[in-house]
């Protein structure tokens, strides 16, 4: 028996979120395709569609406090259980950081960073109504201070814009597992994985079906199960 359940993915128009919404979508749940383009939202939405998964389009842009109030206006009689903050940007390499712009690393932050925290915190109210609520920010393990300060780990090129603000996505994860902690609300960080997706230019050797999993496992774990937590297929990961 399927249970019926909302998501909402944000940047669910591509690559790993729009595998994430067919994975949910198909337990069964209704997922809300996230998008800042009307258009390319509106075409992914048709293809899970056609796929036969409860699909509805939901314009959102994470850095703009309007865009993402009305998100969550949007979803207010539905409700929603599961919110899967996966919309992210690099902001384009090389990053290294005695030569990166300010200002590359400000646009980073904004959407990976702060873009989390302004939809997790418009959604809550939404979240605190669900028997189960579930969130999960996609970040990645180029943002472990342990993987980074490990000789020879693999940990991408040197960035002090993307790496960095998964770092601090990682972090703000724990905070909020912190605050969270005693209610039902189970928040945690999931890796995809190096996925062949528009974010590497399709560099990647992982599909992004395979990326999708971790943030799917995340966003259905039972009752009582773990938060304050970063997870990839392999299991935990050092922070
Ligand atoms: N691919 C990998 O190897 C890899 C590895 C580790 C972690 N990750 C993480 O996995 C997640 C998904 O990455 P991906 O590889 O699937 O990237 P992607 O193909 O580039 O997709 C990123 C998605 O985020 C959306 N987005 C960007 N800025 C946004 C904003 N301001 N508001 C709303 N949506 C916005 C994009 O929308 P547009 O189509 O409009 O640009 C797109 O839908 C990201 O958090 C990424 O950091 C990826």
């Amino acid at each position: 028996m399927t249970e019926t359940k909302t998501a909402l993915v944000t940047g669910a128009n591509k690559g790993i979120g729009y595998e994430i919404a067919a994975g949910l979508g198909a337990l069964g749940w209704s997922v809300g395709v996230g998008s800042r383009d009307a258009g390319r939202g509106e075409a992914a939405v048709a293809k899970l569609r056609a796929a036969g998964i409860d699909a509805f389009g939901v314009p959102i842009d994470v850095t703009d406090d309007a865009s993402v109030t009305a998100a969550a206006g949007l979803l207010e009689e539905r409700g929603l259980d599961v919110l899967v903050n996966n919309a992210a940007i690099t902001g384009g390499m090389p990053q290294e950081p005695t030569k990166v712009d300010p200002a590359t690393v400000r646009t980073v932050v904004e959407t990976n960073v702060l873009g989390v925290i302004r939809v997790t915190n418009a959604m809550l109210p939404l979240l605190r109504r669900s028997p189960s609520p579930r969130i999960v920010n996609m970040s990645s393990t180029v943002g472990s201070l342990t993987r980074q300060t490990t000789p020879g780990a693999e940990t991408g090129p040197i960035s002090a814009a993307y790496a960095a603000s998964k770092t601090f996505l990682n972090a703000v994860t724990i905070q909020y597992a912190k605050e969270l902690v005693g209610t039902d609300i189970l928040i945690n960080a999931g890796c995809p994985g190096f996925c062949a997706t528009d974010l590497n230019g399709f560099r990647g050797v992982r599909t992004p079906e395979q990326g999708a999993a971790i943030a799917i496992h995340l966003a259905t774990l039972p009752d009582g199960g773990p938060t304050g937590t970063f997870h990839d297929d392999d299991g935990p990961v050092p922070w």
